[in-house]
């Protein structure tokens, strides 16, 4: 799905990511870990084209995707989730995704604002996207809810909810049980469960290890931007260097 060649980004002396090489798998779930600033979001930014890497690149189903704009890679099926997610709170949920969609397909705010004409006319196909997606992260009773009314949990559901909306093959999901309960946190695994189920192919950010270790097929492990080590859970919880960075000796012993 993903083939990605000596990515690096730099922002003045920083390399935020470096040298960074790895594929994602069809149809699997990868997990990329590592510390606070160790790159990760940037990473996710550099495949979904927020970002222009500095140099290497990023190819989707064997095309070379390097560089183009973030619109362009939305329509060529990859969507992603924010760490923090952001709504238009003072609308209903519905209403948060048929905006969401346009933002995520056209170029800019501008074209969503001026564009009302289309915007009207396709609007009908929004709001059955939209409608399917509530329904899919079981949200469908929510729609009509106002979004600064919903909690933290429905929050992630609904953003899981924008990115579907794009129909993409490829979800990057950056800290999806990101402040959410250990009893939500398992719901929202089981839902990137029934994604793959349903023929996506995931690639999760997240620092709770639980989830990733019986989640993830593939774990990409970043510190100060370099890769430090991939594998399965299996490999990576007995990995030295990942042991050292990150996880902590108590984590080995477990
Ligand atoms: N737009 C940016 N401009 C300058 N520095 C940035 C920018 N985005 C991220 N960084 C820096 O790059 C490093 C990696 O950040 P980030 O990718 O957000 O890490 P993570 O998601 O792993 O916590 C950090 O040192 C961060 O301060
Ligand atoms: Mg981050």
């Amino acid at each position: 799905m993903l083939e990605i060649d000596s990515l690096t980004k730099r922002f003045g002396g920083l390399a935020a990511v470096n040298n960074v090489s790895t594929r994602f798998e069809a149809g699997k779930i990868s997990a990329i870990i590592g510390p606070n600033g160790a790159g990760k979001t940037t990473f996710f930014n550099l495949v979904a084209g927020t970002f222009a890497p500095t140099s290497g690149s990023v190819r989707l189903k064997g095309r070379d995707v390097t560089g183009l704009r973030a619109d362009q890679v939305a329509r060529l099926g990859v969507a992603r989730t924010f760490q923090t997610t952001h709504l238009f709170d003072r609308a209903t949920v519905l209403d948060n995704l048929i905006v969401g969609h346009r933002l995520r397909t056209h170029a800019g705010l501008w074209d969503v604002i001026f564009n009302t004409a289309r915007l009207r006319a396709e609007e009908k196909l929004c709001r059955d996207k939209a409608e399917a997606a509530l329904d899919f992260v079981g949200l469908s009773h929510l729609s009509h809810r106002i979004a600064a009314d919903i909690t933290q949990e429905e929050r992630k559901r609904v953003a899981f909810a924008l990115a579907l909306a794009t129909d993409p093959e490829l979800l990057l999901l950056d800290e999806p049980a990101g402040g959410v309960n250990p009893e939500e946190t398992v719901g929202l695994a089981e839902l990137i469960r029934k994604l793959v189920r349903h023929g996506k192919t995931v690639c999760l950010i997240e620092h709770k290890m639980d989830m990733i270790m019986s989640l993830a097929d593939h774990i990409v492990v970043l510190n100060y931007g370099e890769k430090i080590a991939e594998g399965s859970p299996a490999e990576i919880r007995r990995n030295p260097a990942v042991i050292d960075a990150y996880l902590g000796a108590e984590h080995a012993d477990a």
